[in-house]
């Protein structure tokens, strides 16, 4: 099968989330990386484009020249990555997918639900593919959980807890660091610090494995370090449409929890959990039955799990390998096999939509709100 073109914006030298995009698209081959504007220094993105390979004439000072470089070549990027800062995504995601680009774009896919709305009309409209980089879904044992929630495993699921909370920005005399420093300042983060950074990605993984979208929530926001100005802690009790009663606790503050990213699940018949710094193993426990280890690679597991798993039972398999994940189902979908498990824009959409009631509901003493998107209502 033709190895699929693959262009990037953003994820420059010494950024976060970059390197995970490039060992995940270029992990199975479905991707070769043509075209990039990688950094918003015009030099620096050029040079390292160059230095991972890219021809001169491809490697971009800025997006737009990028946009207008690509969208007339035969062999254009058969999909294109958003990994730039959070304000820039709409613009650039909205530009690429109205030239007729396939998108992957970085979480949270826009500042407002306005914007989502605008997002998925576009995709729509133009039948190219948007989605959203909410990777965690696509580690092998989440998509074990979601198949046995499908299947009926664990019954009508009666509750979710969830929690996302790190201790990575917890040093007051810190707060000032210019990579820590944007995440709460609403210029640069929009209306939610820490809810819209890590949050999301908790709220995100509820639905997937239960398969149900959230309808209303109550948020209390706090702001531990009072210079603040956005929350670096929440507390989001949420409802789903078929009943089920959530609980998101995210912190940025919580010193000594790592990553800190985990989820149980509760059903009529039985329950489980999975932490990201244990991704390969799903802990359940059927009612009235022994706690089981489920392990990544062991047999019997679901298509999903099994397609998505690279190397055998017991060795290791990390974050890269989620992103490079969601590269496969989109090297999948592109080539016209779509893969439910995907995040598309209206997940994007959704979280935006939920990010804007926890910021009502919060100012508003903890009032439950409708936190469905308009377009979904
Ligand atoms: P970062 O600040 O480490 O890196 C941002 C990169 O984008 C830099 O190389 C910068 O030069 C470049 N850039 C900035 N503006 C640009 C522009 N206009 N055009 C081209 N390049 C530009 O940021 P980080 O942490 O890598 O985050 C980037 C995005 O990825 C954010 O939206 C963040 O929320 C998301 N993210 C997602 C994660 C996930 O688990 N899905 C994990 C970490 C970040």
């Amino acid at each position: 099968m033709a190895q699929l073109n693959w262009g990037m914006i953003g994820g420059g030298e010494g950024s976060q989330i970059g390197p995970a995009h490039r060992l995940g698209a270029l992990a199975d081959g479905h991707f070769r990386l043509v075209a990039g504007a990688l950094d918003h220094r015009p030099e620096q993105g050029r040079a390292y484009a160059q230095r991972l390979g890219v021809v001169a004439s491809r490697a971009y000072g800025d997006w737009t020249e990028m946009l207008a470089g690509e969208r007339g070549r035969d062999d254009r990027p058969d999909l294109v990555t958003v990994a730039t800062p959070n304000s820039t995504h709409f613009e650039i995601t909205k530009a690429f997918l109205e030239a007729g680009f396939n998108v992957l774009c970085e979480k949270p896919m826009t500042l407002t639900v306005e914007e989502g709305e605008e997002i998925v009309r576009v995709a729509e409209k133009t039948g190219k593919i948007c989605a959203v980089n909410y990777c965690y879904s696509a580690y092998p044992m989440v998509r074990q959980a979601r198949a046995m929630v499908q299947a009926g495993d664990l019954g009508r699921i009666r509750l979710v807890v969830t929690s996302f909370s790190h201790g990575h920005h917890g040093d007051a005399t810190d707060a000032d660091n210019p990579r820590v420093r944007w995440r709460y300042d609403p210029a640069m983060a929009g209306v939610s610090g820490q809810f819209a950074d890590c949050g999301i990605h908790a709220l995100h993984m509820a639905s997937f494995i239960c398969n149900d979208e959230v309808t209303t929530l109550s948020a209390d926001f706090a702001s531990t370090i009072p210079s603040r100005q956005l929350e670096d802690d929440a507390m989001v009790n949420f409802r789903m449409g078929k009943g089920t009663v959530g609980r998101l606790w995210t912190s940025s503050v919580a010193i000594g929890r790592q990553h800190g990213f985990d989820i149980q699940v509760f059903g009529e018949t039985g329950g489980f959990r999975w932490a990201s710094e244990q991704p390969n193993q799903l802990i359940y426990t059927p009612l009235g039955g022994r706690t089981q280890i489920m392990e990544k690679g062991e047999a019997g597991l679901c298509e999903d799990a099994r397609r998505l798993s690279r190397v055998a039972i017991a060795h290791p398999e990390g974050f890269p390998l989620a992103v490079a994940n969601i590269y496969c189902d989109l090297a999948d979908a592109i080539r016209g096999e779509p893969r439910p498990g995907l995040p598309r824009a209206a997940a994007g959409l959704r979280s935006m939509a939920a990010v804007h009631a926890a910021v009502a509901s919060a100012r508003a003493a903890g009032q439950w709100v409708d936190a469905r998107p308009p377009m979904f209502r």
